[in-house]
Protein backbone atom coordinates (compact mmCIF):
# COMPACT_ATOMS: atom_id res chain seq x y z
CA UNK A 1 0.00 0.00 0.00
CA UNK A 2 1.39 3.57 -0.66
CA UNK A 3 0.76 6.49 0.74
CA UNK A 4 -0.93 9.23 -1.77
CA UNK A 5 -2.86 12.70 -2.17
CA UNK A 6 -3.87 14.74 -5.04
CA UNK A 7 -1.21 15.96 -7.47
CA UNK A 8 -2.33 19.42 -6.39
CA UNK A 9 -2.49 18.98 -2.91
CA UNK A 10 0.04 20.95 -0.74
CA UNK A 11 1.31 18.09 0.81
CA UNK A 12 2.74 17.14 -2.22
CA UNK A 13 4.73 20.28 -2.23
CA UNK A 14 8.37 19.70 -1.56
CA UNK A 15 8.23 23.48 0.64
CA UNK A 16 6.20 21.52 3.11
CA UNK A 17 8.67 20.22 5.70
CA UNK A 18 8.34 16.54 6.47
CA UNK A 19 9.96 14.49 9.43
CA UNK A 20 10.49 12.17 12.04
CA UNK A 21 10.24 12.56 15.59
CA UNK A 22 12.22 11.43 18.66
CA UNK A 23 13.09 12.00 22.18
CA UNK A 24 16.06 11.79 24.43
CA UNK A 25 14.63 9.44 27.39
CA UNK A 26 12.73 7.51 24.47
CA UNK A 27 15.96 5.97 22.70
CA UNK A 28 19.08 7.56 23.91
CA UNK A 29 19.77 4.80 27.11
CA UNK A 30 23.39 5.45 28.38
CA UNK A 31 21.79 6.84 31.83
CA UNK A 32 24.75 6.43 33.28
CA UNK A 33 26.86 9.01 31.57
CA UNK A 34 23.71 11.70 32.60
CA UNK A 35 22.05 12.84 35.61
CA UNK A 36 19.11 10.72 36.86
CA UNK A 37 15.77 11.76 35.76
CA UNK A 38 12.33 11.68 37.52
CA UNK A 39 12.03 9.22 34.56
CA UNK A 40 14.95 7.11 36.02
CA UNK A 41 13.06 6.94 39.48
CA UNK A 42 9.82 6.30 38.10
CA UNK A 43 10.99 3.58 36.21
CA UNK A 44 12.92 2.02 39.34
CA UNK A 45 9.68 1.87 41.32
CA UNK A 46 7.23 -1.31 41.36
CA UNK A 47 4.35 -0.87 39.41
CA UNK A 48 4.56 2.20 37.67
CA UNK A 49 6.04 0.74 34.08
CA UNK A 50 3.79 -1.82 32.58
CA UNK A 51 6.27 -4.34 31.37
CA UNK A 52 8.61 -3.16 34.31
CA UNK A 53 11.62 -1.96 31.59
CA UNK A 54 13.37 1.67 31.56
CA UNK A 55 15.31 4.00 29.95
CA UNK A 56 19.12 2.42 30.70
CA UNK A 57 19.69 1.10 27.20
CA UNK A 58 16.40 2.27 25.01
CA UNK A 59 17.23 2.25 21.16
CA UNK A 60 20.95 2.52 22.34
CA UNK A 61 20.85 5.62 20.31
CA UNK A 62 23.63 8.01 22.22
CA UNK A 63 25.56 5.30 20.56
CA UNK A 64 24.53 4.38 17.52
CA UNK A 65 23.63 7.89 16.66
CA UNK A 66 25.71 7.54 13.55
CA UNK A 67 23.61 4.48 12.34
CA UNK A 68 20.39 6.70 13.13
CA UNK A 69 21.33 9.36 11.01
CA UNK A 70 21.74 6.96 8.14
CA UNK A 71 18.61 5.92 8.89
CA UNK A 72 16.97 9.24 9.06
CA UNK A 73 18.78 9.69 5.59
CA UNK A 74 17.04 6.99 3.73
CA UNK A 75 14.24 8.09 4.71
CA UNK A 76 14.52 11.03 2.75
CA UNK A 77 12.81 14.03 5.24
CA UNK A 78 13.42 17.11 5.41
CA UNK A 79 13.49 17.54 8.76
CA UNK A 80 14.01 15.44 12.24
CA UNK A 81 12.95 16.30 16.01
CA UNK A 82 14.65 15.54 18.93
CA UNK A 83 14.82 16.53 22.41
CA UNK A 84 17.99 17.53 24.62
CA UNK A 85 18.58 15.36 28.00
CA UNK A 86 18.57 18.23 30.45
CA UNK A 87 20.63 16.58 32.81
CA UNK A 88 23.09 15.14 30.09
CA UNK A 89 24.39 18.67 29.67
CA UNK A 90 24.19 20.66 32.47
CA UNK A 91 25.69 19.17 35.73
CA UNK A 92 24.32 19.72 39.53
CA UNK A 93 25.98 23.06 40.03
CA UNK A 94 24.90 24.24 36.24
CA UNK A 95 28.32 24.06 34.91
CA UNK A 96 28.26 22.01 31.44
CA UNK A 97 28.89 18.60 30.50
CA UNK A 98 31.09 18.86 27.97
CA UNK A 99 30.67 15.00 26.95
CA UNK A 100 26.81 15.78 27.01
CA UNK A 101 26.90 18.57 24.94
CA UNK A 102 29.29 17.36 22.48
CA UNK A 103 27.04 13.97 21.59
CA UNK A 104 24.58 16.60 20.64
CA UNK A 105 26.51 19.19 18.32
CA UNK A 106 28.45 16.14 17.04
CA UNK A 107 24.46 15.09 16.05
CA UNK A 108 23.18 18.75 15.43
CA UNK A 109 26.43 19.12 12.87
CA UNK A 110 25.70 15.23 11.14
CA UNK A 111 22.18 17.09 10.72
CA UNK A 112 23.26 20.27 9.16
CA UNK A 113 25.40 18.61 6.38
CA UNK A 114 22.78 15.96 5.83
CA UNK A 115 20.77 19.29 5.17
CA UNK A 116 18.36 17.63 7.61
CA UNK A 117 16.35 20.19 9.57
CA UNK A 118 17.10 20.02 13.18
CA UNK A 119 13.58 20.88 15.29
CA UNK A 120 14.98 20.88 18.94
CA UNK A 121 13.03 20.43 22.05
CA UNK A 122 14.25 21.07 25.33
CA UNK A 123 12.17 19.55 27.53
CA UNK A 124 10.62 16.18 26.86
CA UNK A 125 9.65 15.33 30.40
CA UNK A 126 13.31 13.90 31.47
CA UNK A 127 13.23 16.51 34.84
CA UNK A 128 16.64 16.31 36.46
CA UNK A 129 15.53 14.50 39.45
CA UNK A 130 17.68 16.69 41.89
CA UNK A 131 15.17 19.47 40.85
CA UNK A 132 12.56 17.53 41.57
CA UNK A 133 13.57 16.90 45.09
CA UNK A 134 13.74 20.44 45.64
CA UNK A 135 9.61 20.61 44.39
CA UNK A 136 9.87 19.87 40.59
CA UNK A 137 7.44 22.12 38.31
CA UNK A 138 5.58 22.88 41.96
CA UNK A 139 8.17 24.57 42.57
CA UNK A 140 8.69 28.45 40.65
CA UNK A 141 12.21 28.20 40.80
CA UNK A 142 12.46 25.70 38.35
CA UNK A 143 11.16 28.01 35.57
CA UNK A 144 13.61 30.19 36.18
CA UNK A 145 16.49 27.00 36.08
CA UNK A 146 14.58 26.32 32.50
CA UNK A 147 15.56 29.31 31.22
CA UNK A 148 19.24 29.14 32.42
CA UNK A 149 19.62 25.80 30.89
CA UNK A 150 18.03 27.46 27.48
CA UNK A 151 20.19 30.08 27.48
CA UNK A 152 23.42 27.99 27.98
CA UNK A 153 22.39 25.37 25.45
CA UNK A 154 21.12 27.57 22.26
CA UNK A 155 24.52 29.74 23.34
CA UNK A 156 26.04 27.04 22.58
CA UNK A 157 24.30 25.44 19.76
CA UNK A 158 24.94 28.23 17.51
CA UNK A 159 23.12 28.45 14.39
CA UNK A 160 23.07 24.47 14.25
CA UNK A 161 19.33 24.40 15.27
CA UNK A 162 16.83 24.99 12.69
CA UNK A 163 13.62 25.34 15.23
CA UNK A 164 13.48 25.37 19.38
CA UNK A 165 10.46 23.62 20.67
CA UNK A 166 10.63 24.74 24.82
CA UNK A 167 8.66 21.94 26.24
CA UNK A 168 6.47 19.25 24.60
CA UNK A 169 3.42 19.07 25.76
CA UNK A 170 3.16 20.48 29.57
CA UNK A 171 -0.90 18.59 29.44
CA UNK A 172 1.23 15.49 30.13
CA UNK A 173 3.92 16.95 32.86
CA UNK A 174 1.76 18.42 34.62
CA UNK A 175 -1.48 16.78 34.40
CA UNK A 176 -0.11 12.97 33.95
CA UNK A 177 2.55 13.85 36.48
CA UNK A 178 1.26 15.84 39.36
CA UNK A 179 -2.51 15.46 38.64
CA UNK A 180 -3.10 11.65 38.06
CA UNK A 181 -0.26 10.47 38.59
CA UNK A 182 0.52 7.79 35.75
CA UNK A 183 3.59 9.53 35.13
CA UNK A 184 6.61 10.57 36.38
CA UNK A 185 7.10 12.09 39.24
CA UNK A 186 3.85 10.45 40.25
CA UNK A 187 2.04 12.83 42.42
CA UNK A 188 -1.90 13.33 42.74
CA UNK A 189 -3.54 15.99 43.33
CA UNK A 190 -5.57 18.80 41.38
CA UNK A 191 -3.53 21.75 42.90
CA UNK A 192 -0.21 20.25 42.06
CA UNK A 193 -1.57 19.55 38.27
CA UNK A 194 -2.79 23.25 37.79
CA UNK A 195 0.15 24.66 39.78
CA UNK A 196 2.79 22.62 37.62
CA UNK A 197 1.30 23.59 34.29
CA UNK A 198 1.78 27.46 35.42
CA UNK A 199 5.76 27.18 36.09
CA UNK A 200 5.75 25.08 32.85
CA UNK A 201 4.31 27.86 31.32
CA UNK A 202 6.35 30.21 32.84
CA UNK A 203 9.20 28.08 32.04
CA UNK A 204 8.23 28.58 28.35
CA UNK A 205 8.12 32.38 28.22
CA UNK A 206 11.01 32.67 29.96
CA UNK A 207 12.91 30.30 27.64
CA UNK A 208 11.08 31.71 24.73
CA UNK A 209 12.68 35.19 26.25
CA UNK A 210 15.96 33.65 26.05
CA UNK A 211 15.85 31.90 22.77
CA UNK A 212 14.46 34.69 21.03
CA UNK A 213 17.60 36.87 21.98
CA UNK A 214 20.28 33.81 21.51
CA UNK A 215 18.79 32.51 18.56
CA UNK A 216 16.85 34.86 16.61
CA UNK A 217 17.10 33.15 12.95
CA UNK A 218 15.46 29.87 14.48
CA UNK A 219 11.69 28.76 14.69
CA UNK A 220 11.36 29.59 18.67
CA UNK A 221 7.82 28.01 19.86
CA UNK A 222 6.34 25.48 21.67
CA UNK A 223 4.79 22.03 21.04
CA UNK A 224 1.38 21.30 22.93
CA UNK A 225 -1.18 18.10 22.32
CA UNK A 226 -4.73 18.00 21.45
CA UNK A 227 -7.26 15.85 22.09
CA UNK A 228 -10.22 17.15 20.64
CA UNK A 229 -13.69 16.77 23.32
CA UNK A 230 -16.68 15.44 21.88
CA UNK A 231 -20.06 15.35 23.48
CA UNK A 232 -21.64 11.76 23.57
CA UNK A 233 -24.91 13.04 22.53
CA UNK A 234 -26.28 16.48 21.37
CA UNK A 235 -27.91 17.02 25.31
CA UNK A 236 -27.18 20.08 26.28
CA UNK A 237 -25.46 18.05 29.44
CA UNK A 238 -23.18 16.51 27.45
CA UNK A 239 -22.23 19.54 25.15
CA UNK A 240 -21.45 21.18 28.45
CA UNK A 241 -18.85 17.94 29.70
CA UNK A 242 -17.21 17.83 26.33
CA UNK A 243 -17.16 21.88 26.48
CA UNK A 244 -15.64 21.73 30.17
CA UNK A 245 -13.46 18.73 29.25
CA UNK A 246 -11.61 20.56 26.22
CA UNK A 247 -11.24 24.13 28.35
CA UNK A 248 -9.69 21.81 31.23
CA UNK A 249 -7.08 19.76 28.93
CA UNK A 250 -6.48 21.73 25.61
CA UNK A 251 -7.20 25.17 26.08
CA UNK A 252 -5.58 24.80 29.58
CA UNK A 253 -2.65 25.00 28.02
CA UNK A 254 -2.69 27.37 24.76
CA UNK A 255 -4.97 30.10 25.85
CA UNK A 256 -2.72 31.61 28.30
CA UNK A 257 0.16 31.81 25.47
CA UNK A 258 -2.21 33.48 22.83
CA UNK A 259 -4.62 35.18 24.96
CA UNK A 260 -2.81 35.94 28.92
CA UNK A 261 -5.36 33.90 30.52
CA UNK A 262 -6.64 30.56 31.52
CA UNK A 263 -10.05 29.34 30.29
CA UNK A 264 -13.21 29.89 31.87
CA UNK A 265 -13.11 26.56 33.26
CA UNK A 266 -10.75 27.68 36.40
CA UNK A 267 -13.69 29.82 37.64
CA UNK A 268 -15.36 26.21 38.82
CA UNK A 269 -12.13 25.28 40.43
CA UNK A 270 -12.36 25.25 44.23
CA UNK A 271 -9.90 28.39 45.80
CA UNK A 272 -7.35 25.54 47.04
CA UNK A 273 -7.28 23.85 43.73
CA UNK A 274 -6.72 27.22 41.62
CA UNK A 275 -2.99 27.46 40.88
CA UNK A 276 -0.94 30.95 42.22
CA UNK A 277 -0.40 33.18 39.55
CA UNK A 278 1.62 36.30 40.25
CA UNK A 279 1.32 39.60 38.66
CA UNK A 280 3.20 39.79 35.22
CA UNK A 281 3.14 36.22 34.57
CA UNK A 282 1.15 36.25 31.86
CA UNK A 283 3.01 39.28 30.25
CA UNK A 284 5.64 36.71 30.74
CA UNK A 285 3.65 33.42 28.80
CA UNK A 286 2.40 36.29 26.23
CA UNK A 287 5.88 35.68 24.05
CA UNK A 288 5.65 36.36 20.61
CA UNK A 289 5.60 32.75 18.75
CA UNK A 290 7.00 32.00 15.88
CA UNK A 291 5.20 28.84 15.37
CA UNK A 292 2.85 26.30 17.01
CA UNK A 293 3.44 22.72 17.52
CA UNK A 294 0.81 20.35 17.59
CA UNK A 295 0.55 16.78 18.46
CA UNK A 296 -2.49 14.70 17.74
CA UNK A 297 -3.33 11.21 17.87
CA UNK A 298 -7.22 10.48 18.45
CA UNK A 299 -10.12 11.92 20.31
CA UNK A 300 -12.21 11.52 23.02
CA UNK A 301 -16.22 11.47 23.49
CA UNK A 302 -17.51 12.49 26.86
CA UNK A 303 -20.85 12.57 28.72
CA UNK A 304 -22.24 14.17 31.61
CA UNK A 305 -21.61 13.11 35.24
CA UNK A 306 -23.42 14.62 38.50
CA UNK A 307 -20.46 13.67 40.59
CA UNK A 308 -17.29 15.45 38.29
CA UNK A 309 -19.16 17.44 35.46
CA UNK A 310 -17.80 15.24 33.01
CA UNK A 311 -16.82 11.59 32.28
CA UNK A 312 -14.74 10.23 29.59
CA UNK A 313 -16.53 7.07 27.64
CA UNK A 314 -14.26 4.34 26.92
CA UNK A 315 -13.98 3.59 23.44
CA UNK A 316 -16.22 0.16 21.76
CA UNK A 317 -16.83 -0.80 18.56
CA UNK A 318 -14.51 1.92 17.12
CA UNK A 319 -11.30 0.98 14.70
CA UNK A 320 -8.72 1.83 17.49
CA UNK A 321 -4.88 1.24 17.62
CA UNK A 322 -2.77 -1.03 19.47
CA UNK A 323 -2.80 1.43 22.29
CA UNK A 324 -6.48 1.22 22.93
CA UNK A 325 -6.76 5.36 21.12
CA UNK A 326 -9.46 5.29 18.65
CA UNK A 327 -8.54 6.21 15.21
CA UNK A 328 -10.52 9.28 13.62
CA UNK A 329 -9.15 11.64 11.32
CA UNK A 330 -11.90 13.67 11.16
CA UNK A 331 -10.77 14.98 14.75
CA UNK A 332 -7.66 16.04 13.16
CA UNK A 333 -9.28 18.71 10.46
CA UNK A 334 -12.37 19.60 12.75
CA UNK A 335 -9.36 20.47 15.72
CA UNK A 336 -7.01 22.81 13.15
CA UNK A 337 -10.42 24.16 11.72
CA UNK A 338 -11.25 25.19 15.23
CA UNK A 339 -8.00 26.31 16.96
CA UNK A 340 -7.79 28.92 13.39
CA UNK A 341 -11.11 30.36 13.95
CA UNK A 342 -10.40 30.30 17.77
CA UNK A 343 -7.11 32.01 18.07
CA UNK A 344 -4.77 34.45 15.68
CA UNK A 345 -2.59 31.18 15.70
CA UNK A 346 1.33 31.34 14.29
CA UNK A 347 2.23 29.34 11.18
CA UNK A 348 1.48 25.15 12.40
CA UNK A 349 3.84 22.59 12.53
CA UNK A 350 2.13 19.08 13.52
CA UNK A 351 4.97 17.74 15.82
CA UNK A 352 3.67 14.83 16.21
CA UNK A 353 0.91 12.04 15.08
CA UNK A 354 1.18 8.47 14.50
CA UNK A 355 -0.12 5.05 15.74
CA UNK A 356 0.91 2.22 17.71
CA UNK A 357 0.56 -1.19 16.15
CA UNK A 358 0.66 -4.75 16.94
CA UNK A 359 3.75 -4.77 14.58
CA UNK A 360 5.10 -8.72 13.63
CA UNK A 361 8.74 -8.89 12.08
CA UNK A 362 8.20 -11.65 9.75
CA UNK A 363 11.06 -12.81 7.94
CA UNK A 364 12.86 -9.22 8.09
CA UNK A 365 10.07 -7.46 7.24
CA UNK A 366 7.28 -5.15 9.59
CA UNK A 367 4.13 -5.63 7.09
CA UNK A 368 2.28 -2.88 9.05
CA UNK A 369 -0.56 -1.72 6.30
CA UNK A 370 -2.91 -0.70 9.33
CA UNK A 371 -0.15 2.42 10.70
CA UNK A 372 0.09 3.14 6.63
CA UNK A 373 -3.81 3.64 6.61
CA UNK A 374 -3.38 5.59 9.77
CA UNK A 375 -0.82 7.77 8.16
CA UNK A 376 -3.39 8.20 4.72
CA UNK A 377 -6.28 8.43 6.81
CA UNK A 378 -4.24 11.31 8.65
CA UNK A 379 -2.66 13.44 5.49
CA UNK A 380 -6.02 13.50 3.93
CA UNK A 381 -7.33 15.35 6.98
CA UNK A 382 -4.23 17.07 6.93
CA UNK A 383 -4.73 18.38 3.12
CA UNK A 384 -8.58 19.33 4.72
CA UNK A 385 -7.65 21.68 7.28
CA UNK A 386 -4.72 23.13 4.72
CA UNK A 387 -7.83 23.36 2.13
CA UNK A 388 -10.15 24.93 4.96
CA UNK A 389 -6.90 27.93 5.39
CA UNK A 390 -5.11 27.10 8.03
CA UNK A 391 -1.43 27.38 7.55
CA UNK A 392 -0.08 24.68 8.09
CA UNK A 393 3.93 24.27 7.30
CA UNK A 394 5.31 20.70 8.05
CA UNK A 395 4.49 17.81 9.44
CA UNK A 396 6.30 14.86 11.73
CA UNK A 397 5.80 11.38 11.72
CA UNK A 398 5.71 9.73 15.49
CA UNK A 399 8.20 8.13 15.45
CA UNK A 400 11.35 7.34 13.78
CA UNK A 401 11.84 4.14 15.72
CA UNK A 402 10.19 2.00 18.41
CA UNK A 403 11.44 3.50 21.78
CA UNK A 404 10.45 3.31 25.41
CA UNK A 405 6.37 4.40 25.34
CA UNK A 406 6.75 5.96 28.92
CA UNK A 407 4.33 3.96 31.43
CA UNK A 408 3.75 1.13 28.60
CA UNK A 409 7.29 0.41 28.72
CA UNK A 410 8.57 -1.42 25.13
CA UNK A 411 5.15 -2.79 24.73
CA UNK A 412 3.78 -0.63 22.25
CA UNK A 413 5.49 0.18 18.60
CA UNK A 414 5.21 3.77 17.21
CA UNK A 415 8.05 3.69 14.94
CA UNK A 416 8.23 3.87 11.03
CA UNK A 417 11.83 1.54 12.21
CA UNK A 418 11.15 -1.54 13.74
CA UNK A 419 13.44 -1.87 16.47
CA UNK A 420 14.69 -5.56 17.99
CA UNK A 421 15.81 -4.81 21.44
CA UNK A 422 17.60 -7.49 21.94
CA UNK A 423 20.10 -6.80 18.65
CA UNK A 424 19.33 -3.41 18.39
CA UNK A 425 18.79 -4.59 14.94
CA UNK A 426 16.32 -1.50 13.06
CA UNK A 427 14.28 -2.77 10.00
CA UNK A 428 12.52 -0.34 8.28
CA UNK A 429 8.55 -1.00 8.02
CA UNK A 430 5.95 -1.10 5.44
CA UNK A 431 5.29 2.48 6.48
CA UNK A 432 8.48 3.70 6.74
CA UNK A 433 8.83 2.76 2.87
CA UNK A 434 5.83 4.39 2.30
CA UNK A 435 6.46 7.44 3.91
CA UNK A 436 9.74 7.92 2.37
CA UNK A 437 8.34 7.13 -1.37
CA UNK A 438 5.45 9.48 -0.87
CA UNK A 439 7.93 12.87 0.65
CA UNK A 440 10.25 11.55 -2.18
CA UNK A 441 7.63 12.26 -4.83
CA UNK A 442 7.13 15.44 -4.37
CA UNK A 443 7.62 18.19 -6.85
CA UNK A 444 8.63 21.59 -6.13
CA UNK A 445 6.34 24.10 -7.65
CA UNK A 446 2.08 24.17 -7.86
C1 LIG B 1 3.34 12.03 22.98
C2 LIG B 1 4.78 12.21 23.37
O1 LIG B 1 5.31 13.45 23.03
C3 LIG B 1 5.67 11.06 22.96
O2 LIG B 1 6.75 11.07 23.83
C4 LIG B 1 4.89 9.77 23.00
O3 LIG B 1 5.71 8.66 22.80
C5 LIG B 1 3.82 9.83 21.94
N1 LIG B 1 2.99 10.99 22.14
C6 LIG B 1 2.94 8.59 21.88
O4 LIG B 1 2.25 8.44 23.07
Amino acid sequence: MKLSLPKHSKLNNSEFTYGVATASFQIEGSANLQLPSIWDTFCATQGKIRDASDGKVACDHFRLWQEDIELIKSLKVDAYRLSISWGRVINQDGSINAEGIDFYIQLLDALKQSKIKAFVTLYHWDLPQFIEDNGGWLNRQTAYLFQDYADKVSLIFGDRVYSYATLNEPFCSSYLGYETGVHAPGLKQKSYGRQSAHHLLLAHGLAMQVLQKNAPNSLNGIVLNFTPCYPLTDSAADKAAASFADEYFNQWYIKPLLEGRYPDAINSLRDEDKPIVLKGDFDILLQPLDYLGVNFYTRNVYQHCPEQGFETLPVQDVPKTDIGWEIYPQAFTDLLISLNQQYQLPPIYITENGAAMADKLIDGAVNDINRIQYYQGHLEALDQAIEAGVNIQGYFAWSLMDNFEWAEGYLKRFGLVYVDYDTQVRTIKASGLAYRDFISARHTSN
